[in-house]
């Protein structure tokens, strides 16, 4: 009863933390925190970035101009507009890569889960947390868990430089960090999903499987180990994709929504089976198809959707897992947003309960949250 009761303080006082850190990113300012002096460590840090990286010099993608030809074009919100101008780039050039992540593609199978978690470059403290909660590089029950924080880039001139420049430095210290010259926005989750695929494929083929999520979720990563190593027909090298299923739903077309589509983007009103984009977990095997179909299907913004039409396409199906818990936060078809920091509070304390009732009894099913 002890043992259980320390524990059960450690895991209120590590979510203490979390929440303090979150709370802490909410209300500062965007960056305020990472306002230090650049320039005096850059001597200091260590250099141990190699130099195999496979780093795109990519053209500038330019401008689709006549999709201001589109019906109606003018009387899309600015967002949408700026999608449609550039809906068809795909390629942009790596700022901050690690080609040897996985030991090298012929390596990569010594991955058993690879954490891959889309983080905009202010989520510093963020990332800070995840790397010492359950997002930890170790090996569990045996197998390694390995992690990618996958990022674009933020504001422009010199404040994108001094941003990238902060992102180096932590790339530097812990090597976890895939960035590519492309603005950071919700709009462009799609696209990071593509490149970070577009990446795997090269450089980690044979990770047998992917946690693919947000930077604000939690996941019980040793249970999500132990569930995959006991199924037992797949060890990757078959079709997985489970997380929160959403179905029988089709784009929102209230333009005050933050998930709108309007029908210039997509024609048809309904959307295929897929999982909320805020964790889902899939195979190696399943991640190379997707990316596969992705290469001849036009992109979406809202990137989960976009997973489930490439399934669609390669005939597989996403599938529901109860150890996923949303509470209604990873579904634009709730009331919640996933982005709106204001619920988070909230949930949090959602959070810590149904950890602790979880623990040991259920838990043994349960283990992806989203908070
Ligand atoms: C936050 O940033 C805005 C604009 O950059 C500035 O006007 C404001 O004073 C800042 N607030 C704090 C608390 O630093
Ligand atoms: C890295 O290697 C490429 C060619 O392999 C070379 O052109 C480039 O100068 C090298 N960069 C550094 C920093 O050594
Ligand atoms: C777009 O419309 C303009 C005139 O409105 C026309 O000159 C141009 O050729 C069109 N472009 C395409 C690619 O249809
Ligand atoms: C540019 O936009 C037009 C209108 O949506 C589209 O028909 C065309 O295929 C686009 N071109 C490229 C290169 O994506
Ligand atoms: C996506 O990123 C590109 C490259 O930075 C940018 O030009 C474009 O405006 C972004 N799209 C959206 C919808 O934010
Ligand atoms: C990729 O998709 C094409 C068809 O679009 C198919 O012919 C090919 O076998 C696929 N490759 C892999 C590795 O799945």
């Amino acid at each position: 009863m002890r043992i259980i009761k320390a524990r059960t303080f450690l895991l209120v006082g590590a979510f203490g933390l979390l929440v303090l850190y979150l709370c802490k990113d909410f209300s500062d300012n965007k960056t305020g925190h990472l306002y230090l002096d650049v320039r005096e460590d850059d001597s200091k840090i260590r250099q141990t970035t190699t130099n195999n990286s496979y780093v795109y010099s990519w053209p500038n993608c330019q401008q689709n101009m006549s999709a201001a030809n589109i019906t109606d074009f003018n009387k899309l919100p600015g967002h949408i507009q700026d999608f449609l101008y550039y809906r068809h780039c795909r390629h942009f050039p790596m700022l901050l890569d690690i080609p040897d992540k996985c030991g090298g593609a012929d390596r990569s199978a010594e991955v058993f889960l690879l954490l891959v978690i889309k983080s905009s470059p202010v989520n510093y403290d963020r990332r800070e947390v995840l790397r010492k909660t359950w997002a930890k590089e170790r090996l569990h029950n045996g197998v390694w868990i390995r992690r990618l924080f996958i990022s674009g880039t933020m504001d422009s001139g010199y404040e994108k430089k001094r941003l990238n420049k902060l992102l180096e430095m932590e790339q530097r210290e812990y090597n976890d960090i895939l960035q590519w010259d492309f603005s950071d926005s919700f709009y462009n989750l799609t696209l990071k999903q593509i490149l970070f695929l577009e990446w795997m494929e090269r450089n980690c083929p044979k990770a047998h499987f992917l946690l693919n999520g947000d930077d604000d979720i939690f996941a019980n990563t040793d249970n999500m180990v132990e569930y995959l190593q006991g199924l037992v027909d797949n060890d990757g090298s078959r079709h997985l994709f489970i997380g929160h299923l959403i179905q029988n739903v089709g784009p929102i077309r209230s333009p005050g929504s933050k998930y709108f589509i309007p029908v210039q983007v997509q024609e048809s009103d309904s959307y295929p089976p897929y999982c909320g984009g805020g964790g889902f977990l899939l195979s190696g095997y399943t991640a190379l198809v997707i990316y596969n179909m992705s290469l001849s299907i036009t992109i979406l913004p809202i990137d989960d959707v976009y997973m489930g039409m490439c399934l669609a396409k390669a005939r597989l199906a996403p599938a529901l897992h109860m150890g996923v818990k949303t509470f209604g936060l990873n579904d634009p078809f709730s009331k919640v947003d996933r982005y709106d920091p204001c619920y988070y509070k909230d949930v949090l304390l959602f959070l810590h309960v149904s950890l602790l009732l979880c623990r040991k009894t259920m838990i043994s099913n349960s283990f992806l949250f989203f908070i």
